[in-house]
């Protein structure tokens, strides 16, 4: 599978994310503790070198599951966190981005991994309209986070192209991680700038998300149709259309199952064709 850099790890382009390992809603643990630890596994056993994660989805239990799962890890394993939110009792999702909120997310996040530092951390506020200057103090924890040895790289998550471009006045960025997917490309510009500069862009809902139904990118016509043609899967159509938009996309899919899971890695060896990609263009909402 080709690769492309992550902080100073080079990871496979599909890599996995843990966001559907907890329960139902990201939230407590999960239906299947024996089937979601086979998913990690599984996937480091097929080249899996980067699996995405947080503290607050569960809480607590994806980073647990991946430890019960990986550790010791590979040497070879980037493990990537996120910070900027909790969840409340009942499941609710607060911000948790003061800077020292960000800093101590930070530790819980390496401390129930089980390492001394995390690949990349990305700093993803609730609060879409973050101002500059309090912008601007987040990252300055990040970056301290990152010279104290915590973090290999900073992260960007829900980030506009302008406040990239901020941020890269001050600190070099490891990757940035935002939604992307057949029907949802207003992050193009963000993932055009990463392109440019040989950032990772890392998509998250790749696959239209587990949260809305009908699934708009599962569930759309001209996916069906080209999947139908192709031989393959509407998802495998999904992932091959993100993964052939730069190559410095990766992806990581999420899943609770080990037959999507492979389903999902086989993408590395499917390549859209012109009559797909034409069809596939008038997607976009
Ligand atoms: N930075 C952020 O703010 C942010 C936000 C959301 C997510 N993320 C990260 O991005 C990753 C990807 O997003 P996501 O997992 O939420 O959404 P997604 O990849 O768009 O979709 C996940 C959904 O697709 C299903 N699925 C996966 N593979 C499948 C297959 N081969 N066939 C049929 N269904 C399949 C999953 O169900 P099954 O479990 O049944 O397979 C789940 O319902 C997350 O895991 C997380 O690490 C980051």
């Amino acid at each position: 599978m080709k690769r492309f850099p992550l902080g100073r790890f080079s990871v496979a382009r599909i890599g996995f994310g843990a966001m559907q390992l907890p329960g139902p809603g990201v939230f407590g643990p999960p239906r299947d503790r024996d089937q979601a630890l086979a998913v990690l596994r599984r996937a480091v056993d097929l080249g899996v070198d980067h699996i995405d994660t947080s503290q607050y989805y569960g809480p607590d239990i994806a980073n647990e599951l991946i430890r019960d799962a990986l550790h010791p890890y590979p040497e070879n394993l980037a493990l990537v966190s996120k910070v900027g939110a909790r969840r409340d009792e009942s499941g609710g999702w607060l911000p948790y981005d003061e800077p020292d909120q960000l800093r101590r997310a930070i530790e819980d996040n390496l401390r129930s991994l089980g390492v001394e530092q995390l690949a990349a951390v990305n700093l993803r506020s609730m609060d879409d309209a973050t101002s500059d200057e309090r912008f601007d103090d987040q990252l300055t924890a990040m970056i301290q986070a990152r010279d104290d040895g915590l973090i290999g790289g900073v992260g960007l998550s829900n980030v506009t192209r302008e406040r990239l471009l901020r941020a890269l006045e001050r600190t070099d960025v490891a990757c940035v991680q935002n939604q992307l997917n057949l029907v949802d490309r207003a992050s193009i510009p963000v993932l055009e700038e990463c392109t440019s500069r040989g950032i990772a862009f890392v998509p998250f809902f790749p696959l239209g998300s587990a949260f809305v139904r009908p699934n708009p990118v599962l569930d759309n016509e001209q996916v069906l149709n080209t999947a139908e043609r192709l031989g393959v899967t509407p998802v495998q159509v999904a992932l091959a259309w993100t993964l052939g938009l730069a190559p410095n996309v990766l992806l990581i899919p999420g899943t609770s199952s080990v037959r999507h899971l492979e389903e999902n890695l086989a993408v590395a060896d499917i390549e859209l064709d012109d009559q797909a990609r034409q069809h596939l263009a008038a997607v976009a909402g």
